[in-house]
């Protein structure tokens, strides 16, 4: 399975991908990592593991759609299957979501449905919730929705700051992204199979 990454800063959870593989927990080539942000750190660590790297700066676009129009030629090019959101900042359009129906995962820092949007570690210190996580879900039209694939449970501690809360969600990301692609992965070669049966 081809996997087309986006990011748009440090790349932790590209870093954990590519971990996942290095390790043989995840069977999946990664052609391609688009960046929006000149000097994203994710594209520093694509590059270390020899992953093509793509700039695609949305300051250079006149709106969202010709921005994921350029992705989609680009994922397209790239033969990818599957598109994973890992730290990407931006809204997607119905462009990218059409061109890649059910087959785009996001990770967000929260346990959806609760703190969508930005600043969702912030959201949750001011709520003061005692858990808080990460989701792993399918990418609809609608921010932060869409089927849950799998989320972590993660205690907020008294002393917490945005950071170290952060920090602590992040050890799950990188535990449960990879364990999703995985599984979306396993659901799209059985049903590339199936329809090669089909065609016989
Ligand atoms: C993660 O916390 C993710 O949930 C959110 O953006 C952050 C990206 O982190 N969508 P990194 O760039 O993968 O380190």
């Amino acid at each position: 399975i081809k996997l087309g990454i986006l990011a748009s800063g440090n790349g932790s959870n590209f870093e954990a991908i590519a971990q996942a593989m290095e390790n043989g927990q995840l069977n999946a080539q990664i052609p391609v990592l688009i960046y929006n942000n000149p000097g994203a750190k994710a594209a520093a660590r694509a590059a270390n593991r020899g992953v093509e790297t793509v700039l695609l700066n949305h300051r250079e676009y006149k709106n969202r759609e010709t921005l994921d129009q350029q992705i989609v030629q680009t994922l397209r090019q790239h033969d990818v299957d599957l598109v994973i959101l890992a730290g990407w900042m931006r809204l997607v359009t119905s462009v990218l979501i059409d061109a890649f129906p059910n087959r785009i995962i996001n990770i967000h820092p929260s346990l959806l449905p609760s703190f969508k949007g930005l600043h969702a570690v912030e959201q949750a210190l001011q709520a003061k919730v005692t858990i808080t996580g990460c989701t792993v879900h399918l990418v609809c039209l609608e921010v932060d929705s869409g089927p849950i694939l799998i989320q972590a449970a993660v205690p907020v501690l008294p002393d917490d700051t945005p950071e170290t809360l952060h920090a602590r969600i992040q050890i799950q990301e990188h535990r449960i992204l990879p364990q999703a692609i995985a599984i979306a992965a396993s659901q799209i070669s059985h049903q590339t199979a199936r329809r090669e049966i089909a065609a016989k």
